[in-house]
């Protein structure tokens, strides 16, 4: 077995320490990254006339072949594949012979590693892009669908004033569109090309990066080639949005988790998204949200982890910094099941509006009450401790406040009126809330025809 760099030593690596920084195992992922990235910097090559044309075809039909093999699931690797770029490297050299030791020149695994790390990170940021989208179609379908239901607003776990179904549902489709939004915006920092910084110092063969950065679809070049191999931010920002979004999925997972108990009853989750348990017959448990809540976990992790993996490392690069690639590929593949799992769970929830119905207490209709009593001139302060007195006696008198009789509210104050038991109802507190970003009937349609046009205008330009 021979390594990359062995010319330097006479002695054999322990084959713990060997095992120790392979990286293979995990990099291997990055196969498709590292072919692109390799075809480029061929061609880059070809251009700054240190390899012929007919070289860097060579160099092409042997890339493509091995991009064949792992395609087809027929790549070999071998002892001594440290890790992708090392592997692919070595398998060339099988395939097209000595020129294979050409591709290299001016390249160093540090840009390299860095390269590949950003391309394919683009790729997913596509994907997950597409799932976020999803997500947010789901909510705006459900909130449509029950667009009419009232439901308890709550503080506190309290239920405290009406709201609908659809603007409870809503807040969720405008916390993921600023995800959306931090993902589009971080993206322009992923997109630019590390490939030409060498080890540390730079090129100097005269490689043509803007070509590079054109070939492999980069949108820039890094500006210092120290700070490119050494930088990590982007996985950090990155690492950063998932752990925002999975907390997002996470507390309307809760929510969910506590509307389809039996003691809310609000929403009932389907069996797809639900299994049983091994002893209780009759039960159904919301696994799924359980798991998009628990993963939570580890991708807040992933970002703890990669923070304190960069903390106190010196410029440029280290080996430590072989270990930004597992907690980046296990929070891409996190997320690419927690959110569309979360699409399924939303998009096949029923709602039942009688037993939501059933369970708000009247006295939600406080605020109504008070207000009730500003409209007849009592300044707001005054209005709010007497009806918090009419509370009181109405839970002394076990009678909900809709059906509270004139006479007793007049005993509290003269102003009430017939017309007080007309503001007493769930619908009339929520519709009455009209100010944009209101629970309003208005209001929340508005509120979904903005966001179903930032959904949609978002998905054209992709
Ligand atoms: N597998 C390594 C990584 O992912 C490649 C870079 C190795 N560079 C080096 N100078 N040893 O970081």
């Amino acid at each position: 077995m021979t390594q990359l760099w062995g010319g330097r030593f006479s002695g054999q690596t322990d084959p713990l320490m060997r095992q120790f920084q392979d990286s293979i195992y995990f990099d291997v992922r990055l196969w498709e990254a590292d072919l692109d990235g390799s075809m480029a910097y061929a061609r880059g090559l070809a251009r700054a006339g240190i390899i012929s044309e007919e070289e860097a075809d060579v160099l092409q039909d042997g890339l493509d072949e091995i991009r064949a093999e792992f395609a087809q699931n027929r790549f070999e690797l071998k002892a001594g594949d440290e890790d992708i770029h090392t592997a692919v490297e070595r398998r060339l050299g099988e395939l097209v012979g000595e020129v294979a030791g050409k591709l290299h020149t001016g390249r160093s695994r540090n840009d390299q590693a860095a390269t590949d790390t950003r391309l394919w990170l683009k790729r997913q940021i596509v994907r997950l892009r597409a799932q976020v989208v999803m997500l947010q179609q789901a909510i705006l379908a459900k909130a449509d669908e029950y667009f009419n239901v009232i439901m308890p607003g709550y503080t506190h776990l309290q239920q405290a004033q009406p709201v609908r179904f659809a603007h409870w549902l809503l807040s969720y489709g405008w916390m993921l569109q600023r995800d959306k939004e931090r993902l589009d915006d971080l993206t322009r920092r992923v997109d630019v090309l590390p490939l030409g910084s060498g080890a540390l110092a730079g090129n100097p063969l005269g490689i043509d990066r803007p070509f590079l950065a054109e070939a492999l679809g980069f949108a820039a070049l890094s500006a210092n080639s120290m700070d490119a191999v050494g930088d990590r931010d982007y996985l950090l920002e990155f690492l950063s949005w998932a752990a925002i979004t999975q907390v997002h999925l996470s507390r309307l997972a809760e929510d969910l988790i506590l509307y389809s108990s039996r003691e809310f009853g609000f929403v009932a989750i389907a069996d797809a998204y639900s299994t049983g348990s091994s002893l209780m017959p009759q039960k159904k448990n919301a696994d799924s949200l359980e798991l998009i809540r628990g993963k939570t976990g580890r991708v807040a992790g992933h970002l703890t982890s990669l923070l304190t993996t960069l903390k106190g490392l010196p410029s440029t690069y280290n080996k430590d910094l072989q270990e930004d690639k597992e907690p980046l590929f296990d929070t891409v593949d996190t997320l690419m099941l927690t959110l569309p799992i979360t699409t399924g769970v939303v998009s096949t929830l029923t709602v039942d509006a009688s037993k939501i119905y059933d369970s708000m207490d009247s006295a939600m209709l406080a605020t109504e009450l008070a207000d009730y009593l500003v409209t007849k001139g009592m300044p707001f302060r005054q209005a709010h401790h007497l009806v918090g007195e009419i509370v009181r006696k109405a839970i002394e008198l076990d009678q909900p406040l809709f059906s509270f009789p004139l006479a007793a509210y007049q005993q509290f104050s003269p102003l009430f009126d017939r017309d007080v038991h007309q503001w007493l109802t769930f619908n009339r507190a929520a519709d009455r809330r009209t100010s944009p970003g209101g629970t309003g009937e208005s209001s929340v349609r508005e509120q979904l025809e903005s966001l179903r046009a930032l959904v949609g205008e978002k998905e054209d330009d992709e």
